[in-house]
């Protein structure tokens, strides 16, 4: 084994990494044809319908509703599904902002439960130990690709009658034993910002089968507009707030022809996270990214975790030596977990106010405090991030693998020649 490349050694990654085009012909050409029909909104045009039902049909559901972002699809499924001031919604604290700003714009309350430490989503244990009176709903985060446990968190939530809203907003094509995460709670909320597996700069998307659901999430993504009523008076019968949200046909266009490529940049996305998790399983002080049994990663990112104790380094001077091999990563992930940002532990929703958290309606203490969630702070102090991309090659995949490996080795025989 060579010396590290941190300590002057040669780096595994002497080529670089593949890259390639998101968008081409394909999209220029639904653009086209959308700018062509002369409108270019989603109700009058044709290309958001067209979206939604090819969506709808590659998910096996029976709806989609388009909207404006995935911060805006939960958003959306929270007001669809009812949640109102003082409910409380449980959810994960490992995960991007747009999660929990829905909950909060209906003056309800995030409550965090805990997570497992290597799939990186919900523990349904923990979950259940979250529920209180006031409980309303879960929203599953599906962490990267990654399916949570679908099986326990359905059956916590049939047996206090919560509702579930999955957040597969890195998490397309991902697999929970046979079935699409997304199409197993009551609500699948999707992003398409730019950053993810397919992207139209920004938008999202929800799925569902119910058609009370699909409905509600219609016209909450539109001013609370009823667009399928026959009369058209009764479009305006506003019965409470809702935002606007909607999808442009622009959007819908890309979209068409985004979609077109999804399946296959999961395949591949899926072949690479897995063959990472092949070439490391087994290294002393490395905990690969795990995949509950029967499922299938679509894998956004690749996130291992450091055993510091076993390799006798610290994660950070880890990330460090695996960067100066060539491969690039992150020491963690988000920086802390959601509940430590401000707007938590200030209760700093609407500035100067207190709200939602000190409602009459929740009429509930509730504190957010660095400790809450042990396990998921755990994560984030001692997680590597790899970047996943469709355009990565086999090459890149074995250098990041000999990589990860050659920094391990020599960390973990340095320790046992001590
Ligand atoms: C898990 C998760 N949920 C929700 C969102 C919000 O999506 P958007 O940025 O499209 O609003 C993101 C985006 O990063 C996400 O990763």
């Amino acid at each position: 084994m060579g010396e590290l490349a941190l300590l002057g050694g040669e780096k595994v990654k002497t080529t670089p990494f593949g890259s390639g085009k998101r968008f081409g012909e394909e999209e220029l050409r639904q653009l086209k044809e959308a700018l062509e029909q002369n409108t270019l909104f989603y109700w009058a045009g044709n290309k958001v319908k067209e979206f939604t039902k090819k969506f709808a049909s590659l998910y096996g559901v029976k709806h989609c509703v388009a909207v404006s972002s995935g911060t805006a699809s939960l958003h959306v499924a929270l007001g669809a599904i009812g949640i109102t001031c003082g409910d409380e919604v449980i959810t994960s604290p490992i995960t991007d902002m747009g999660t929990v700003i829905g909950i909060l714009y209906q003056n309800a309350i995030p409550v965090f439960a805990d997570l497992d430490p290597y799939t990186y989503n919900l523990d349904p244990k923990s979950v259940e130990e979250k529920i209180t009176g006031k409980t309303k709903a879960i929203i599953v985060v599906h962490l990267a690709g990654n399916a949570a446990d679908m099986d326990t968190i359905m059956d916590i939530a049939r047996r206090y009658n919560l509702k579930v809203i999955e957040d597969c907003a890195q998490s397309y094509m991902c697999y929970y034993k046979g079935r699409l995460a997304g199409t197993i709670g009551d609500i699948g909320c999707f992003s398409l910002n730019d950053f993810k597996h397919i992207s139209v700069g920004d938008g999202g998307m929800l799925v569902m089968n119910d058609d009370k659901l699909y409905e509600n999430a219609l016209r909450f993504a539109d001013k609370n507009y009823n667009r399928l009523a026959k009369d058209p008076m009764a479009t305006r019968a506003i019965q409470y707030l809702a935002p606007n949200y909607r999808m442009n046909e622009l959007m819908g266009a890309v979209a068409i022809a985004q979609l077109d490529k999804l399946e296959s940049i999961c395949k591949r996305r899926n072949v690479y996270g897995d063959g990472i998790t092949k070439g490391i399983t087994g290294l002393p002080g490395i905990h690969p990214h795990k995949v509950l049994e029967g499922c299938k990663s679509s894998y956004w990112f690749y996130m291992f975790r450091v055993d510091e104790d076993v390799l006798e380094v610290s994660r950070d001077e880890f990330s460090k030596a695996l960067a100066a091999e060539g491969i690039p990563n992150s020491a963690g992930y988000i920086p802390i977990c959601v509940y430590e940002y401000d707007i938590f532990t200030r209760k700093n929703a609407y500035p100067g106010t207190g709200c939602p958290f000190d409602c009459k309606y929740y009429g509930r203490d509730i504190e957010y405090y660095k400790g809450l969630c042990p396990t998921a702070e755990e994560i984030l102090r001692t997680a590597v991030k790899i970047t996943v991309n469709e355009f990565y090659t086999e090459q890149d995949l074995a250098d990041v693998v000999a990589g990860i490996r050659k920094v391990s080795e020599y960390y973990y025989n340095r320790k046992n020649k001590r």
